[in-house]
């Protein structure tokens, strides 16, 4: 029997409720399908702050290292808002993406017919929306030197060489061969070097994938084109805070930003996140949606070579929301009847091991 190890990192505010379901579902498929979860819990962010006083100590990294994969929650709080930039658990995330090589991050949003209701955007405008945020994140301006703050004046750098830009546009590619053979490069080529050198850099690599269309768009028009016909888009290709910014975006298209999943590769083990935060406002009070966390475990599966499972995973939750459960989040969009965080889970993992 397969076994793997997996580090969890639970996080903070929502975090462990989220995890903590991710986890029963992941239980319920292992026992069906016949291989073994082993768990080892780490702590990063505002949690890890307040037991080490380091939002991503040495033993989260060594324990991430040595197991097959990651599920992480969340992390942040306002507890933690004020303490210096190395201190804040955001720091810590980045350390953890940063330290694990993970400089591709992989965020799929597909939707649900059962869900058209619960976007903002009219149903025949998103029906059948299914495209993939491919965001570098271990580079651009959130990690550029130099980088300062003084009481006048302020800095970030945006930086990439050709070698990051060309990793990055290889995974891009190779997703849109495993899909609808699309990309749209996305930058903003009119005003920055950097992009500039994006832009290049994607077309050589492009010459290696002659079957797959690419496209090249700026970023304000990328984050119109996203609302206006989201249909057009297959692989999304882009830089750190672009990325940051359109999955977001993305995440309304499908209805609610508690539904989509992501998967942070490229390094020695793979780390599977919801794209959404923390959400404090809410911790501990049993109305999070889990479900981004499990389609992230979805993916995790899919990664440790568990297709099966993985499969069974993402067929429980559309049948669990055709059977009209809803978290609060997605309350008023035809549904039969609201259920809790850890309701969800509950019905997800019956229907995963059926
Ligand atoms: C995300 C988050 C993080 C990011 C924050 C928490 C540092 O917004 O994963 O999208 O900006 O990458
Ligand atoms: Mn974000």
């Amino acid at each position: 029997m397969n076994n793997y190890k997996i580090a969890v990192i639970k996080g903070d505010g929502i975090g462990p409720e989220i995890v903590d379901e991710a986890i029963k579902v992941l239980d319920a498929v292992a026992s069906k399908e016949n291989f073994n979860l082993e768990y080892n819990e780490f702590l990063l962010g505002g949690s890890a702050v307040d037991v080490f006083d380091n939002p991503c100590p040495d033993e989260t990294i060594k324990g991430c290292l040595n197991a097959n994969a990651v599920l992480f929650g969340s992390i942040g709080g306002e507890k933690w808002d004020n303490l210096p930039k190395e201190k804040r658990p955001e720091f810590g995330l980045l350390k953890l993406r940063k330290s694990l090589g993970l400089f591709a991050n992989v965020r799929p949003a597909i939707i649900f017919d059962e869900l058209l209701n619960a976007s903002t955007l009219k149903p025949e405008v998103i029906k059948g929306v299914d495209l993939s945020v491919v965001r570098e994140l271990t580079g651009g301006i959130y990690f550029g030197e130099p980088r300062e703050k003084t009481a006048d004046v302020a800095f970030n750098t945006m930086i990439y060489t050709k070698e990051e830009i060309e990793r990055i546009a290889e995974v891009a590619f190779e997703e849109a061969m495993k899909r609808r053979k699309k990309v749209t490069s996305v930058d903003k080529a009119n005003v920055l070097e950097v992009s500039e050198l994006w832009r290049e850099t994607v077309e050589e690599v492009h010459k290696r994938y002659p079957l797959v269309e690419l496209e090249h768009m700026y970023v304000d028009n990328a984050a119109m084109q996203l609302v206006r016909n989201p249909k057009q888009f297959d692989v999304i290709l882009t830089g750190n805070i672009f990325g940051d910014i359109l999955s977001d975006e993305a995440s309304m298209i499908i209805g609610s930003i508690g539904l989509l999943p992501s998967a942070s590769i490229g390094g020695k083990v793979g780390l599977f996140e919801p794209i959404h935060g923390s959400a404090p406002d809410i911790a501990g009070q049993g109305i999070a949606n889990p479900i981004a966390t499990i389609l992230s475990a979805a993916m995790m599966l899919d990664y440790l070579g568990e297709t099966k499972a993985a499969q069974r995973i993402n067929t429980a939750i559309k049948n669990v929301l055709q059977e009209g459960y809803r978290t609060k989040d997605l309350a008023s969009f035809d549904a039969k009847e609201v259920v809790t965080t850890e309701e969800m889970g509950s019905l997800i993992a019956e229907h995963a091991s059926n």
